[in-house]
């Protein structure tokens, strides 16, 4: 539920409910017009168990509920009367142009959502003109998805187990083309998402509720299950053979995360990897500063969308102070909350190169597969684009700080 002041959950368009407003959550999807559409048909398909899976944060959900809210605390300041006839969201992403700034975020267990969900985003992805990056925890293999022509295919490591199987997991992203390496340093200690746990008896069972409410969406079985549960196709081998269950398995690799990981890993894996080295999951000032000590060409500000530490700041909390710590030696990218076209630029005018898509992508797979993909990323193109124009900025390039608002900011003039 939103609690949030700064977002109300009804409009002030209507008076007690009136009139009634609802979304579209048809299968049609040149009548999908923003990305809550497509979250709402999520929720009318896909089973509870798999919705807390998708939208849940940890602990009181404060992080996942900040994610949203740092947005809504920026206002903007439009200009008029700009030249607005030849816009366009063009960017270099590591040096080669993206049809927009932003890549899908690693997101781990898309087979939940649909069989072959990580081809579906990567296709998509490569199709509109974005990095896809591809989790650890990820479905499909990775030399499957790398085989997709024209994909920016980004893979996203989590350490667990001994140096071997990291070591191994880099030979096989270099060898299939993987142009970024983002290593996720935020995760290895498992946030504690309690609405998620709920849905499970033990550990390695669901609950017979759960069991009841999937069976009750047949759709859903027949698209996700139709092959049995998926497998972590890209690390099960280095799982015993005792422990492959799907839960099971999931709950092995977490088991197997060293605690200990530290900047004297992220300096073997530097030294490992020659190509783009994203470190993901930062929010402190000094831990950009390590990121840059030790030589990353990039910083994924973000807190997991919400799902590892609680009552964390959110990644636009950070980004100023981010940006002006970086200059312009490494990309500055940010995750979390973005639903909407004003978001991202909001993120790009506090200081971000791009943005990272987790939930809105997802929310696209889980209406239509890759074309809900698409769409979820077009929807994001037409908002931004639309916005820009309004906002009387010629360009993302013209985008800065003084075109925003903070809505705490003192009244001028200040006295
Ligand atoms: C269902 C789900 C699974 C995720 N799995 C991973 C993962 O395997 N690796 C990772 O680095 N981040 C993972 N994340 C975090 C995303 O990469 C991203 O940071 C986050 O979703 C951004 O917030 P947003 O969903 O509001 O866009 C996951 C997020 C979600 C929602």
């Amino acid at each position: 539920m939103n609690t949030s002041p700064a977002i109300p959950a009804v409009s002030v368009a209507q008076m007690h409910g009136s009139p009634r407003r609802r979304y579209y959550t048809g299968r049609h999807l040149d009548r999908v017009h923003a990305i809550s559409d497509l979250r709402a048909r999520t929720h009318k398909l896909m089973p509870r168990f798999v919705l807390e899976y998708l939208e849940g944060g940890a602990g009181e959900e404060a992080t996942l509920r900040r994610e949203r809210e740092a947005f809504a605390e920026w206002r903007y300041r439009p200009h008029t009367l700009v030249d607005e006839s030849h816009r366009s969201l063009k960017r270099p992403l590591l040096g080669r142009e993206a049809a927009m700034p932003l890549a899908i975020a690693p997101t781990g267990l898309n087979g939940l959502f649909m069989r072959h969900a990580d081809m579906a985003l990567a296709r998509a992805a490569a199709q509109f003109g974005v990095p896809f990056t591809q989790s650890t925890m990820s479905n499909d293999r990775m030399e499957d998805v790398a085989s997709i022509a024209g994909l920016r295919h980004w893979w996203q490591l989590y350490v667990f187990g001994g140096e071997e199987i990291w070591q191994e997991l880099l030979r096989r992203a270099e060898s299939c083309g993987c142009e970024a390496l983002v290593l996720t340093t935020n995760s290895q200690i498992f946030g504690d998402r309690e609405w998620d746990s709920r849905t499970r008896a033990t550990r390695s069972r669901p609950s017979l509720a759960t069991l009841i409410d999937a069976a009750c969406h047949p759709r859903w079985c027949a698209s996700a299950l139709s092959h049995g549960m998926p497998r972590f196709a890209n690390v099960i081998d280095f799982v015993p053979k005792d422990r492959r269950g799907f839960f099971e398995s999931a709950f092995w690799i977490r088991e197997q995360m060293p605690r200990s990981l530290s900047w004297n890993d992220i300096a073997k894996i530097r030294d490992r990897w020659k190509r783009p080295f994203f470190i993901k999951g930062i929010l402190h000032p000094d831990d950009v500063r390590q990121a840059l000590d030790h030589g990353v060409d990039g910083i994924i500000l973000g807190s997991h969308g919400g799902r590892q530490m609680d009552w964390a700041i959110s990644a636009l909390d950070m980004l100023r102070e981010a940006r002006e710590i970086i200059g312009d030696r490494v990309t500055l990218l940010m995750s979390g909350g973005i639903r909407h076209g004003t978001d991202m630029l909001k993120a790009l005018a506090l200081g971000a190169d791009g943005v990272l898509t987790g939930r809105a992508t997802l929310y696209g797979l889980c209406a239509d597969g890759e074309d809900g993909v698409y769409r979820a990323l077009d929807i994001l193109k037409e908002q931004a684009m639309n916005e820009l124009g309004q906002l009387g900025v010629p360009s993302i390039d013209a985008l800065g700080p003084d075109i925003l608002r903070h809505m705490h900011a003192p009244p001028f003039p200040q006295v």
